[in-house]
């Protein structure tokens, strides 16, 4: 299964601050059996996030689209709003997960606005920024996706309890 990553970053973008959550995600992503068909740094603006979103997911190019930054309360954070306005269909239990999972390393992790949802074939998740909290929360939720995945392209064999 094929996966982009956006990296929303206004420093990130100008060059002033290295992106080390998206080779994170990577880094974790690949480990599981996924492609990385892209991997891409925008700045916090949230028109530019929904199209780059919507156009992934309507020609196909990713299966699952995984976000990091932009989900706290910063003026410029608009991730979930993005993400929101191209969802057709709305995932809450997976960010829901995320933050019931999170509050075992820091209370801030009510903090987190992520959100998900699916896009024609393509499910979009919203990560927080830092490469810590991308890493405990894809450890977390990356097999549950795997399943989900396959239940909306149709592959899935069963829904086994696990
Ligand atoms: N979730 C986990 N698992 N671990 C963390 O360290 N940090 C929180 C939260 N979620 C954190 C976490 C903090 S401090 C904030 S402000 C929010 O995510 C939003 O993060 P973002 O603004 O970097 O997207």
């Amino acid at each position: 299964m094929r996966v982009a990553i956006i990296t929303s970053s206004d420093s990130g973008y100008r060059g002033e601050r290295e992106d080390l959550s998206g080779p994170v995600i990577a880094q974790l992503v690949e480990a599981a059996g996924y492609e990385v068909v892209a991997r891409l740094l925008l700045p916090d603006e949230e028109q530019l996030l929904a199209e780059t979103m919507a156009h992934l997911a309507d020609q196909q190019e990713a299966d699952l689209i995984l976000t990091t930054g932009g989900t706290g309360f910063s003026k410029r954070d608009c991730m979930p709003e993005a993400t929101l306005t191209v969802a057709e269909r709305l995932v809450p239990g997976i960010p829901e997960a995320m933050r019931a999972y999170s509050l075992q390393f820091t209370k801030r992790a009510m903090l987190s606005r992520a959100a998900a949802g699916i896009r024609k074939e393509t499910l979009i998740v919203n990560l927080p920024g830092s490469p810590k909290a991308v890493r405990e929360c894809l450890e977390y939720i990356l097999p549950e996706i795997g399943h989900g995945l396959e239940i909306l392209m149709g592959t899935a064999q069963n829904c086994a309890r696990k």
